[in-house]
């Protein structure tokens, strides 16, 4: 499929405008402006920054208090295309709970019904191959009170997957996964990715350095950066380096395996002055902490 833009929608992906989410008083999403269209984009933030809250607003879970959006160039407010975006983007909620007593084909399925997608036979050969892309076919038999927390969090992925989405929303998606099945994730999400928009919201950083073209940070509900991670690691230069003591309180810094600190430096020329200073190249991680340190300061 060909990503169109018109004005109004994307086709592939997604187009928020002033997008408002309040709980009572409280501001969770506070005007996020945002065209996503194909590849990875990385969702980062701290706790209760809003992402969950975004992505849910995206997948028609949650309605937006005020502001434009389009999904799969569709509107969400409109019942019809409600509907029509549901059964067309594939959601991996954060914290997702299934029915324990389901076998891991078994919840799939109900799921693949609940999306009306296609008859038994067809069907049932989508849901094998989601199995197989999670490296679950094994278990497709077990009951999921019987699977490991990493394979239910497998288990969530495969159902986002089915039926081929072009939008896919992950919460959070390689929480308890081990490295081996988090490089066949990366692989996996770099290869839909292709065709797919894919909105990433993670903790792991490793991640959206190995996968995404471009990041985004929320804070409080607002996006605080919005570009290419090499961006955001270029901001860093000159701010992370290493020295032999703890350096003083306020000061982001923490303690090496050899004794040694890593030292993320509060803004240009204002680092302490440490004679043994050795400068470090940062990397993303390092980066999104002083973005994320310097608006909270
Ligand atoms: N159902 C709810 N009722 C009331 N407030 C909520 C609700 N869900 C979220 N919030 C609040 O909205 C804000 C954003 O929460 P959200 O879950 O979107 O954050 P998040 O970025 O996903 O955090 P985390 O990294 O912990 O998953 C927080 O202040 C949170 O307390
Ligand atoms: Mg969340």
């Amino acid at each position: 499929m060909t990503t169109t833009t018109s004005p109004t929608a994307l086709t592939n992906g997604v187009r928020a405008r002033g997008l408002v989410r309040t709980y009572g008083t409280r501001r969770a999403l506070d005007g996020i402006d945002l065209d996503l269209g194909p590849g990875v984009t990385g969702l980062l933030g701290r706790n209760g920054a809003g992402k969950t809250t975004l992505l849910r607003c995206l997948a028609t879970d949650l309605e937006p208090t005020d502001g434009g959006l389009s999904v799969l160039g569709l509107d969400p407010e409109r019942s019809i295309e409600r509907t029509e975006i549901r059964r067309r983007l594939g959601y991996l909620p954060q914290n997702s709970s299934f029915y324990p007593h389901f076998t891991a084909f078994g919840l799939l399925d109900y799921m693949a019904v609940l999306k009306e997608q296609g008859g038994r036979r067809q069907r049932h050969e989508e849901i094998r191959r989601a199995l197989r892309r999670v490296d679950l076919y094994d278990r497709r038999h077990t009951r999921i009170r019987r699977l490991s927390g990493g394979m239910r969090q497998r288990l969530g992925l495969a159902a986002a997957l089915l039926g081929d989405p072009r939008l896919l929303l992950l919460d959070e998606p390689t929480i308890g996964l081990d490295p081996e099945q988090r490089i066949r994730f990366r692989d996996l999400v770099s290869e839909l990715a292709v065709h797919s928009t894919v909105l990433l919201s993670t903790h792991q950083i490793e991640d959206v350095a190995a996968l995404c073209r471009r990041v985004l940070v929320l804070d409080r509900g607002r996006v605080i950066f919005d570009g290419a991670p090499t961006d955001l690691i270029a901001r860093a230069r000159g701010r992370v380096w290493e020295q032999a003591s703890r350096p003083p309180e306020g000061v982001t810094a923490w303690r090496l395996a050899d004794g040694r600190y890593r030292v993320l430096g509060p803004e240009e020329g204002d680092a302490p002055d440490t004679v043994e200073r050795v400068p470090l190249e940062p990397s993303l991680e390092d980066a999104y902490l002083l973005l994320t340190g310097s608006v909270t300061r």
